[in-house]
């Protein structure tokens, strides 16, 4: 099949070239540009930015083959200095280095910039500069600081961007990157049946006739990764999930449901409620509360695959957001402000090799994929879920009563979000429980009871958050039925405060 070979120079933003090539339905790979191999079906280059200058011996450089080619190429950044320097070109790494919004103006005329503007905001992230242009090219664009923000060899079908197009911040980038791939002889028709295709050939060539273990969450990633891997793998798939009872209300049963009944796939459930409150008593600081949930369900997930029969891969519903998010970790020591739970750590313990098909992709994309085969929207569309569940919804000690409490507000509001049309414009909606007494009057009788809070975000990367503006008659209703109907509580209040400076989970 055709396709855009992506090279990598080490950028942060390469997977968004990917997602931006997707996004216009055309097939790519992403290649490390010192591991380039077979050439024949590509159609086109696009060189993805780096940390390194391209001034310095034995730096990243572009493979000889792919110059040799003829097929188009776009250097994006440091794919463009390195693209610069190798056809002649003089790159300065003196002088002032533009990171964020910057404005290019066009120069010359390029197809590049066909039904743009004249001027565009446009994301820089760039110490270097092409300093002189190699014989045969010209600047299409410039801005304040670079006087050659872009460049174009027409002849030869090169083009290079000092800004990053992939990146939403820039205006018109999609737009910039069709037009480059027009240049490309490749057909814009690659969709979800195709990314399917490509999973199912991964997970073949990688499993073989082996068998793999799924640790089912009931969130999105997780329950579409069963519902593709069941149809890959049939019964060598195995999935468990543990109940650890501080999940909402019905929540095992109706995913549990759900896949038995849209795609046959039967789930270990493992119920291991008890276990989890008693190692919870007593335990009200929130840290502590994740790596007691974290650890219990390592040991139980670990117990419960010892019965089953022999395992060589454990699968996880991994997203390209939780790998970026992993690497930033790693290389920017970011402070830790929760530690989120999951299955991390149980691979090497168990000895299993890691099976993770979604890591290239984001949230939406697994939702497509959920469509393509099948799910129902009350999977594919709901909100994310924490892996400590309830346990960190619960302000303070968690205990049976506060459970079963939250478990039935959380039912209430999010059924009235649906009941209302509601649901699906808010991000993440939840009730919480506060242990803290608050004086109310039932009847003519005075009650000092539990509270209950309501949140409900909307975002689009969860790093940033903002209350949803929800119809104040709609919180009322929803307070009026909570107070009425669960015993123990006396008050219900709504959380308006963003994120930052607050967080979307209290705890
Ligand atoms: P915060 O509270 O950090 O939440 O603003 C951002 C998003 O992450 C979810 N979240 C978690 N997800 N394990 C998870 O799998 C966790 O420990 C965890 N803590 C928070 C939260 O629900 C929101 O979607």
């Amino acid at each position: 099949m055709q396709k855009i070979l992506v090279v990598d120079f080490g950028s942060q933003y390469t997977q968004l070239i990917a997602r931006r090539l997707r996004e216009l339905k055309i097939f790519s790979e992403v290649c490390p540009w010192d591991e380039i191999s077979d050439l024949t079906e590509v159609s086109g280059f696009i060189l993805s930015g780096g940390p390194e200058s391209s001034n310095l011996e034995g730096n990243p450089d572009i493979n000889k083959r792919i110059l040799n080619s003829k097929k188009p190429i776009l250097g994006i950044c440091y794919g463009m200095q390195i693209l610069a320097f190798q056809e002649g070109g003089k790159i300065e790494n003196k002088g002032k280095k533009e990171f964020g919004h910057a404005q290019i103006k066009l120069e010359n005329k390029s197809h590049l910039f066909d039904e743009t503007s004249n001027a565009i905001n446009v994301w820089m992230s760039h110490g270097d500069k092409v300093k002189v242009l190699p014989e045969g090219y010209e600047v299409i664009a410039s801005s304040d600081n670079s006087p050659i923000a872009a460049f174009q060899n027409c002849s030869k079908n090169y083009y290079g961007l000092q800004f990053h197009p992939e990146v939403t911040h820039t205006k018109f980038g999609t737009k910039i990157i069709e037009n480059f791939l027009q240049k490309c002889d490749i057909k814009q028709n690659w969709d979800a049946t195709d990314i399917l295709k490509q999973i199912d050939t991964e997970v073949v060539s990688k499993v073989k006739d082996q068998n793999v273990l799924l640790a089912l969450s009931g969130g999105v990633d997780s329950t579409v990764l069963a519902a593709v891997l069941y149809k890959i793998l049939g019964k060598r798939l195995t999935c468990v999930m543990v109940d650890h009872g501080l999940l909402r209300k019905d929540e095992a049963k109706n995913v549990i449901r759900n896949l038995k009944k849209k795609i046959g796939l039967e789930v270990n459930l493992v119920n291991a409620q008890s276990l989890f409150l008693k190692k919870l008593e007593g335990i009200a600081d929130p840290e502590n509360k994740r790596k007691i949930i974290g650890k219990t369900f390592i040991e139980v997930f670990e117990k419960e695959s010892k019965n089953l029969a022999e395992i060589n891969w454990l699968a996880q519903g991994t997203i390209y957001p939780d790998v970026i998010e992993s690497a930033g970790n790693s290389k920017t020591k970011a402070k830790v402000i929760k530690s989120h739970h999951n299955v991390g750590g149980l691979p090497e313990r168990m000895n299993l090799n890691l099976l993770e098909p979604f890591r290239m992709l984001f949230k939406d994309e697994v939702r497509n994929i959920g469509k393509e085969i099948g799910l129902p929207n009350e999977i594919i569309e709901r909100h994310p879920f924490p892996g400590p569940g309830l346990g960190i919804r619960v302000i303070g000690e968690v205990n049976e009563k506060r459970l079963q409490r939250l478990r039935d507000a959380d039912h209430i509001f999010l059924t009235e979000l649906k009941n209302y049309d509601l649901y699906y414009s808010a991000s993440q909606a939840y009730a919480f429980y506060m242990p803290i007494k608050s004086v109310g009057v039932v009847g003519d009788n005075r009650i000092y009871a539990d509270v209950i809070g309501l949140r409900s975000v909307n975002t689009t990367d969860f790093m940033t958050a903002k209350a949803t503006n929800l119809p104040h008659e709609f919180i009322e209703h929803v307070s009026t039925r909570i107070v009425n109907e669960i015993d123990g509580i006396s008050r219900v209040v709504y959380d308006i405060t963003s994120k930052p400076p607050a967080t979307i989970e209290w705890e």
